[in-house]
């Protein structure tokens, strides 16, 4: 696993070399989706041919968030997220104007599907219309607590083609993911033990991105390449130590992975 020293945007042009290696125009799926912001830079990037795009845009998806009556202090009330969501949380409105803008982003392009549903719900159509390993690459970035995606990455990989790629976002433990409550770490040392991929880099950033291919995959092995043929620094770790990855924060205040 390398540990890259570059935000998730250069990752994609990462992604994007080694898919052009492989001679294939990546069909992608983005879970979690918000305004469309990150799925337009990645349908550009990426140049995809096609992009199913699964957000719930509902206020009930994010009662998950904590399961406790009384939320742990070292958890954020909803309330703190109500800037980048644009209003109340637990009001369906502010849901409604999101989607909307997502919505019209998209209006009229042939090769982009909506869905507006949660991620489960999502999968079982998104398979019955396009079959199992249909998709290039896919970004999970929807419900970041543990059992979702955790739910998501098991469901999701069976989407997913032999030499395809999946990136997730927030996956990181530091102090503001568990200000978040976020379980995207978590999740995916888990998912690694299940099922055959590994992970391929992490961001050294504070809420990082991880990308994870199928072991001795050919793709696996054009992002190694592709990695080599950038000038990103890196260092590379054994892929067990994923699990002790966290933020440390320099007094200075810059987040940097450690695992120490
Ligand atoms: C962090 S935002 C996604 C941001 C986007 N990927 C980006 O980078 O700009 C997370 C989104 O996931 C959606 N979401 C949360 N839980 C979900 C679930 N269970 N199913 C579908 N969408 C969900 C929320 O509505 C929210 O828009």
């Amino acid at each position: 696993m390398k540990v890259v020293d570059c935000p998730r945007a250069r990752l994609y042009d990462v992604v994007a070399g080694a898919f052009t290696t492989l001679g294939r125009q990546p069909a992608m799926i983005e879970l979690g989706v918000h305004k469309g912001d990150n799925a337009t830079r990645l349908m550009d990037v990426l140049g995809t041919r096609h992009s199913v795009l699964v957000d719930a845009w509902s206020a009930e998806a994010l009662k998950t968030y904590s399961h406790f009556d009384r939320l742990p202090p070292w958890i954020l009330p909803l309330t703190a997220f109500e800037r980048y969501f644009g209003g109340s949380l637990s009001d369906q409105a502010t849901f409604d104007r999101t989607y909307e803008v997502a919505r019209q982003r998209f209006e009229g392009r042939g090769d982009v599907e909506i869905i507006r549903d949660d991620t489960i719900s999502a999968f079982a159509r998104i398979r019955d219309r396009h079959g199992d390993g249909a998709f290039d690459f896919i970004y999970v970035d929807a419900n970041h607590q543990y059992e979702y995606v955790l739910r998501d990455l098991l469901y999701y990989q069976h989407l997913l083609a032999e030499d395809g790629v999946m990136m997730l976002n927030d996956c990181c433990h530091s102090q503001k993911g568990m200000n978040q409550n976020l379980g995207v770490l978590e999740a995916v040392g888990s998912f690694l033990k299940r099922a055959d991929f590994v992970p391929v880099a992490l961001t050294s950033t504070d809420m990082s991105d991880l990308i994870i291919a199928r072991k001795g995959s050919a793709v696996a092995a054009a992002l190694d390449a592709a990695l080599d043929a950038t000038d990103i620094s890196f260092v590379e770790v054994m892929p067990q130590m994923l699990a002790a990855a966290h933020i440390r924060l320099s007094p200075q205040g810059r987040a940097r992975v450690s695992f120490a």
